[in-house]
């Protein structure tokens, strides 16, 4: 079986953070063909075209661009900052997206999880994160879609997952994701 490695972007730093018991969840739930691993995104300089322009990018920006490349696919996991994805999530992918010509998500399979304490399920940064993919030429997966409210609901005093329709819903999106991946794979040009 020939594994897939999957880049997961966990859009909040909060030591408690719902985005990132998802994450863990969703690694703990995944086929045995994949090789799921969060991307550090704590430590990255606020993006600043002046140093890519004078040849001189930060050495997380590097580090970042690099690691992305080795990724068969992205998951990108986010809380919703007023309707919108929070700064360091957006950050990660604008310093992925430069210098211009060079964006380490283009073609790279992607899927979207937006998790919020609230009624929505953060509706709002799903689809403006979609927006932003769409620019970055990511096939992002449309269905399901993965809303996930009320989430300080759905776990137990350990932070393990314990809404059986949750994890239920989450291993359908896993083996959606996986199908996507496989069937989204960087092509050669027909000639
Ligand atoms: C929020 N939160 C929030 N929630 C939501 O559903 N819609 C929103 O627009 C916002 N806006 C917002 C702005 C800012 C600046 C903060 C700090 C928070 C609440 C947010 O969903 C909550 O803090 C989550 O717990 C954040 O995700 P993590 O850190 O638990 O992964």
């Amino acid at each position: 079986m020939t594994k897939k490695r999957i880049g997961v972007l966990v859009g909040s730093l909060r030591k408690e953070s719902f985005c990132r018991k998802i994450a863990k969840a969703l690694q703990l739930l995944a086929p045995e063909a994949f090789e799921m691993e969060e991307i550090e995104i704590a430590g990255l300089e606020i993006y600043n075209q002046d140093f890519d322009d004078e040849g001189n990018p930060p050495a997380a920006w590097t580090a970042l661009r690099e690691r992305v490349k080795s990724y068969d696919a992205i998951l990108f996991i986010t809380p919703e900052y007023n309707r919108s994805v929070p700064a360091v999530l957006k950050n990660a992918i604008d310093i992925g997206s430069r210098p211009y010509g060079k964006n380490v998500w283009d073609g790279k399979p992607g899927a979207v999880v937006s998790v919020s304490p609230g009624g929505i399920g953060a509706f709002g940064a799903n689809h403006h994160l979609r927006q932003s993919l769409v620019c970055l030429n990511v096939p992002v997966m449309q269905q399901p879609e993965a809303y996930i409210g009320n989430v300080a609901t759905l776990f137990d005093a350990d932070g393990v997952l314990s809404s059986d329709n949750t994890r239920e819903f989450l291993q359908k999106f896993l083996q959606a994701f996986a199908t996507w991946i496989v069937n989204n794979a960087p092509k050669q040009p027909l000639k």
